[in-house]
């Protein structure tokens, strides 16, 4: 079965073929860095005039790439929420109007969803597992039971990783977007030199990173009142990269700890990390150095770590999420901005 998948919540323009909801036959997305980067963030109208300018020339593209036509295509998934809502209608209505004109079944998909079937994009994963969802909006941990049916073990209790990364990138003086650039920078720095806390929280999976970021913004400020204009331009950026390097390591072992421990206690096989976090250096070699240590417990959780390209928000995700959970949607249905 090959579906046509359309994603557009936010700022990609994303357009994926993927057969039996893991092979991607193609992926192609059309990036807005380049339109945010001035204004330091998404800009909702901004993001939704983009994607009805690059919505059409994206699905040319992607069939092109997979060298089929739109009669070869079984089904059609968009995704329907949460996100912008300007954006999201650019191509839940695209969507639908392929729908409506090729008679082809038309699947909404929460973007959520899509995130957590990324791990099955050309891999051989199946449920039960445990998903580590990490994004701009979200971080959550979900216990995935079956291909349907899964459950929302404990999330942040404020701000998602995601926003945190980027928060604290802006605040040490990046550009947009901040999180990958900040996991860059962290390579440079000192990990150890900022002290920075990790949040207890009542609830045993939930997260917090408000109390970090704060933290961060408290000592950088204090960190920066001991320059004067003859600071070298070399000692602040020094100051920068170990504060992105102590931030990362605080972040990751929040991240992982709860995540490992969550896993044991579940006694879950497998681990997977979802969403654009999961792109992260740190996180990816800290799940991967664990998963080699020897301890007999430990070593016997299998770790997924979808490729790069599928975990900051692409439209393959969508097509796997489309075909293990398919949701018919009559042509009416609304876009959402939230979870209810
Ligand atoms: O999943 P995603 O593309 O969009 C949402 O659904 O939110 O995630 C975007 C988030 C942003 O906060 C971005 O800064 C963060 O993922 N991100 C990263 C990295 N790449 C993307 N954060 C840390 N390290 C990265 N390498
Ligand atoms: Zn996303």
């Amino acid at each position: 079965m090959i579906i046509l998948a359309l994603e557009s919540s936010c700022d990609d323009t994303s357009v994926a073929l993927v057969e039996d909801g893991r092979r991607v036959l193609s992926c192609v997305s059309a990036s807005q860095v380049l339109v945010h980067t001035p204004f330091g963030g998404v800009l909702p109208e901004a993001a939704a005039r983009e994607h009805l300018m690059t919505i059409h020339p994206t699905i040319q593209a992607a069939l092109d790439a997979a060298n089929l036509t739109m009669n070869q295509i079984d089904a059609i998934a968009a995704t329907i929420g949460p996100g912008l809502i300007g954006s999201l209608l650019i191509g839940a209505n695209v969507g639908k109007a392929l729908s409506l004109i090729t008679g082809k079944p038309f699947l909404g998909v929460n973007h959520l969803y899509g995130h957590v079937a990324s791990a099955y994009l050309e891999s051989d994963i199946a449920p039960p597992f445990l998903c580590l969802l990490v994004s701009g909006g979200h971080t959550q941990l979900i216990h995935v039971k079956t291909y349907q049916t899964m459950s929302i073990l404990g999330e942040t209790l404020d701000d998602a990783v995601g926003e945190a990364y980027d928060k604290v990138a802006r605040l040490v003086g990046l550009a947009f977007p901040g999180g990958p650039l900040l996991d860059k920078l962290a390579h440079e720095g000192n990990a150890h030199r900022f002290q920075l806390p990790i949040a207890v929280t009542q609830r045993p999976w939930d997260f917090s990173f408000s109390g970090l970021k704060t933290n961060v913004s408290r000592q950088w400020a204090q960190a920066i009142s001991t320059l004067d204009c003859d600071s070298e331009a070399s000692f602040i950026q020094t100051l920068q990269a170990d504060m992105a390097a102590s931030f990362q390591r605080v972040a990751v072992k929040a991240l992982l700890d709860k995540t490992l421990a969550c896993a044991r206690a579940l006694t879950l096989p497998t681990i997977s990390i979802a969403g654009g976090v999961a792109a992260n250096s740190a996180l990816r070699a800290a799940l991967m150095q664990w998963q080699e240590q020897s301890d007999p417990v430990l070593g016997s959780i299998r770790g997924v770590l979808p490729p790069l390209a599928f975990c900051t928000d692409n439209a393959a995700m969508i097509g796997a999420s489309a075909y293990f959970n398919p949701i018919t949607q009559d042509v009416s249905h609304d876009v959402f901005s939230r979870m209810a």
